[in-house]
């Protein structure tokens, strides 16, 4: 396969015309070869995954020139072009393959059932899709029977009702849903909880969760190879990031009587790195701890001598 650079210096050097001659392949034929390497991404225009979605590309060493307020832009330093679009027209686009990727919540994903492959889980835009009554009523058994639920969601709340045996009204409405008990349009709601503010501001209690979601990278079904690599390339990089924030580095000084010790507390990323301190006796340990045992850990440390202890972040992690 000729790179797509080879062609464009080939291009340079001899004019597209006689490139075309001796190559025998049209001009069209020639530019695609030279797009084709370019990834596009869909990401929210504004709402709860845009700064973060923004973030964790800049993370990935990503620059993206001026991103407010534009449909759409581009990085410098990586083939890669920027959609900025509703949330809920990202599942289409990727199926379209108008763009190869997407950053988009789970609730929006399945709530249009559209054909995108999700690739990695993001880990933010965490929340859940509820069911939401009048704080001052009493949720009983088959309390939803017969209601009126309103919803942005009726696909994923008619699979809750139907999968849980449940006859109810669905209204579907396309936001402010948090008003309609207050203005008599239904009795319960389903929509999406993150901090529980909107709720506890609107009088509404949560009574049932219908979906956990966050966001999610999906890819278009049928990229072809060239697309994939970016794709794999992009991948790479997210997996660092997410590693790098599961972890910190710790750095801490110990008698040399208790290295054993510490090192079965500190395994790292392959050992330990140990250093002598000037005072004689003493070394110290610089390894990798993850953030889920975390505090456990750092008691063990200090139970087993260790002074001194400095954790700091890590920018990438590769392993
Ligand atoms: C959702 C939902 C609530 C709010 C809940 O709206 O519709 O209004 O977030 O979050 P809270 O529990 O932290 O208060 P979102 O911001 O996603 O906007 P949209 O539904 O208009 O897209
Ligand atoms: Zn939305």
């Amino acid at each position: 396969m000729v790179s797509p650079n080879f062609y464009l210096s080939f291009r340079a050097q001899r004019g597209i015309s006689q490139f075309c001659k001796v190559w025998d392949v049209s001009l069209d034929m020639a530019k695609t070869k030279i797009m084709i390497q370019q990834l596009r991404i869909a990401i929210q225009k504004s709402g709860r995954l845009y700064d973060d979605s923004i973030s964790l590309l800049k993370e990935c060493g990503i620059d993206l020139r001026n991103v407010k307020d534009r449909l759409k832009t581009e990085s410098d330093n990586f083939p890669l072009e920027v959609f900025f679009l509703r949330d809920d027209d990202i599942p289409q686009y990727v199926e379209d393959g108008v763009a190869d990727i997407g950053i988009v919540g789970q609730n929006v994903l399945y709530e249009k059932r559209k054909e995108a492959e999700i690739i990695e889980e993001l880990g933010f835009g965490k929340c859940r899709l509820a069911l939401a009554i009048n704080r001052n009523e009493e949720y009983v058994a088959n309390y939803l029977q017969g209601k009126r639920i309103a919803t942005s969601y009726p696909a994923l709340l008619q699979k809750y009702l139907d999968e849980n045996k449940i006859t109810a009204e669905i209204h579907e409405i396309s936001g402010s849903v948090e008003i309609a008990p207050g203005i008599g349009l239904a009795e319960v709601i389903c929509d999406l909880v993150s901090s529980g503010s909107t709720l506890f501001m609107n009088g509404l209690k949560e009574v049932e969760t219908i979906l956990e979601s966050q966001a999610v990278l999906v890819r278009n079904k049928s990229l072809d190879k060239e697309h994939l690599e970016l794709v794999n390339k992009l991948l790479f990089r997210i997996r660092s990031v997410k590693k790098a924030k599961r972890n910190k580095y710790i750095l801490l000084n110990a008698p040399n009587d208790q290295l054993s010790k510490i090192f079965e507390l500190l395994p790292g990323m392959k050992s330990p790195t140990v250093l002598p301190l000037a005072e004689e006796g003493w070394s110290s340990v610089h390894s990798v701890l993850s953030e889920d045992e975390f505090w456990e850990k750092i008691e063990q440390l200090k139970a087993a001598g260790a002074q001194g202890i400095l954790v700091v972040p890590i920018e990438k992690m590769i392993v």
